[in-house]
């Protein structure tokens, strides 16, 4: 799958954001090392620490489908900027994507890659 349909899939799993407190809409579409791809989007919650990102749900679906390790995954939100992923998100990332790529889409529709070890450096792992 290329990058630029993986972003469209991710933007597509935008739309289903449940965000109606930050008014942050996030989506992302992940791809397992067989091909599969999972798209999750930011679910928040009145109690705000029980908010799931959209990464997270994207990964934790596949996690739960048996998948165990993905290769990269696209982030895209109501945002101008590139889209990070939040810290938890890159522990988790260093759990289920060691050598993964984390795509993103600039505000020009321009594509950047990023490895997960550039966004997590000596992470902890047990
Ligand atoms: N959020 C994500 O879904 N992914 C990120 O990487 C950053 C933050 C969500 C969580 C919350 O619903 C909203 O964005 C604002 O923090």
């Amino acid at each position: 799958m290329d990058n630029r349909e993986l972003i469209n899939l991710a933007k597509k799993a935008m739309e289903n954001a449940y965000a109606p407190y930050s008014n942050f809409k996030v989506g992302a579409a992940a791809v397992g090392k067989n091909g599969e791809i999972y798209t999750g989007c930011n679910i928040e919650n009145s109690s705000y620490g029980a908010t799931n990102c959209a990464e997270r749900t994207a990964m934790f679906k596949g996690i739960s489908e048996g998948e165990r390790e993905f290769e990269k995954i696209a982030i895209v939100s109501t945002s101008q900027d590139l889209t990070f992923p939040c810290g938890i998100c890159r522990q988790v990332m260093a759990e289920f994507m060691g050598g993964g790529v984390v795509v993103l889409e600039d505000k020009d529709g321009e594509i950047k890659e990023f490895t997960v070890e550039d966004l997590i450096p000596k992470a902890f792992l047990l």
